[in-house]
């Protein structure tokens, strides 16, 4: 059989810090309520010199360093975004030109479950035998869509960048089962403003008279969001989609060695380790320091969670994420590197592809 370890594991996030007093300053709001209502103390947020393109690419060098390995290593870059530097080219394409090599590139977009949904598809990639070594990068720059007049949203979300390399192996290390869901409905619970036909008469537009009205981008898209049913969501999947995953890989929550949920709300993480009798040490949290970092909050947690030395070879790693979309996805990982080596040593022929790949 043939799996897909996670060999490199990295992050990055702006130098600059926005503190629950910086907000306090901005709306009406206090230290105490955020805390108490997210746990969130400070997040950081993108400075004139960031962009999603450097964070992602500074979290990938940091991933390959740990890996041991150079972009020319790597077949094919995934990036998890909802918000890329640019609407064409592909994120995945900017950082490929950053880092150097010719791997394969796209985007994915499923909002903050977006590292996890992107995780499962490079890891059905090397479990096909179609590729060996790839790169998952989770970034959002999402606070360029935040409205800092806006008190429901602006103290929730960070931004911020975490990668992860995945390299064939044939031992069971990696992403043993995934669960991935979206429920369309609820799309006007969370999102960002596209385009929109409601800008009256063309005007002196030349070309209208051949095409007609045209839809308009608003210059400053800011999320709009109902927190309280995302709240209520949040709790009920991050639950049903952890369980499952865990059951699909043939374990029980008594096998899970740390979950490492979204970072969205203190309490919402709180409400979910209690109702899969989680104890405290048995899962990641840094939501204090980063806030809602989307995409990147689970390899982010993750980064921290090893080099925090929680998490050891051949341990059980439940990640469980939810988003915008509505969408959700949970992944059993098991830690570790076993059979990597040898696999890269004999060009892949120690991890074969499944027969029926
Ligand atoms: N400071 C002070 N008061 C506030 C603030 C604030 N920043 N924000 C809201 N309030 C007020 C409200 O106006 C309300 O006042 P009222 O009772 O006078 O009307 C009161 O606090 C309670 O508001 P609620 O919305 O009920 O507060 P709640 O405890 O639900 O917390 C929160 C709000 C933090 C947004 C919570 O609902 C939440 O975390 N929801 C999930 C959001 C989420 O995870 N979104 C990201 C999804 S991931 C992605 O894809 C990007």
């Amino acid at each position: 059989m043939r799996y897909a370890a996670i060999t490199g594991w990295g992050m990055a996030v702006p130098d600059r810090v926005l503190t629950n007093a910086d907000l306090e300053a901005l709306v009406d709001t206090s230290d105490e309520w955020i805390v108490s209502r997210t746990g969130i103390r400070e997040r950081r947020i993108a400075g004139p010199g960031d962009s999603n393109t450097s964070l992602a690419v500074a979290a990938s060098r940091d991933a390959l360093a740990k890996a041991g390995r150079v972009p020319a290593d790597i077949d094919l870059i995934i990036t998890a975004t909802f918000t890329p530097d640019l609407f064409l080219a592909s994120q995945a394409c900017m950082i490929q030109a950053e880092l150097g090599g010719s791997a394969a590139a796209f985007d994915i977009n499923a909002a903050c479950a977006g590292f996890v949904y992107a995780l499962a598809s490079a890891t059905s990639f090397i479990r096909s035998g179609m590729y060996r070594t790839i790169l998952v990068v989770g970034v959002d720059t999402q606070t360029r869509f935040i409205d800092y007049t806006d008190r429901a949203t602006c103290v929730l979300f960070g931004d911020g960048a975490g990668a992860v390399l995945l390299e064939a192996t044939g031992e069971p290390r990696g992403e043993l089962a995934s669960v991935l869901g979206a429920d369309g409905s609820g799309v006007q619970a969370l999102y960002v403003p596209g385009w929109t036909w409601d800008d009256g008469p063309a005007g002196d537009d030349p070309t209208a008279a051949v095409l007609g009205p045209r839809p308009r981008l608003d210059t400053h898209p800011a999320m709009l969001m109902q927190g309280n049913e995302v709240f209520r969501f949040a709790v009920k999947v991050m639950c049903d989609a952890a369980r499952q995953v865990v059951l699909k890989a043939g374990l029980s929550l008594d096998d899970v060695d740390m979950l490492i949920p979204h970072q969205a709300n203190r309490r919402i993480i709180d409400a979910a380790a209690r109702t899969l009798a989680l104890p405290r040490d048995r899962v990641w949290i840094n939501i204090d320091r980063y806030g809602n970092t989307s995409a990147a909050s689970i390899p982010m947690a993750l980064t921290e969670a090893v080099a925090a030395g929680k998490v050891a070879e051949g341990d059980n790693l439940v990640f469980v994420a939810f988003g915008g979309g509505l969408s959700w996805a949970a992944s059993l990982v098991r830690w570790g590197t076993a059979g990597v080596e040898r696999c890269r040593a004999d060009g892949g022929a120690a991890a074969a592809p499944p027969a029926d790949g």
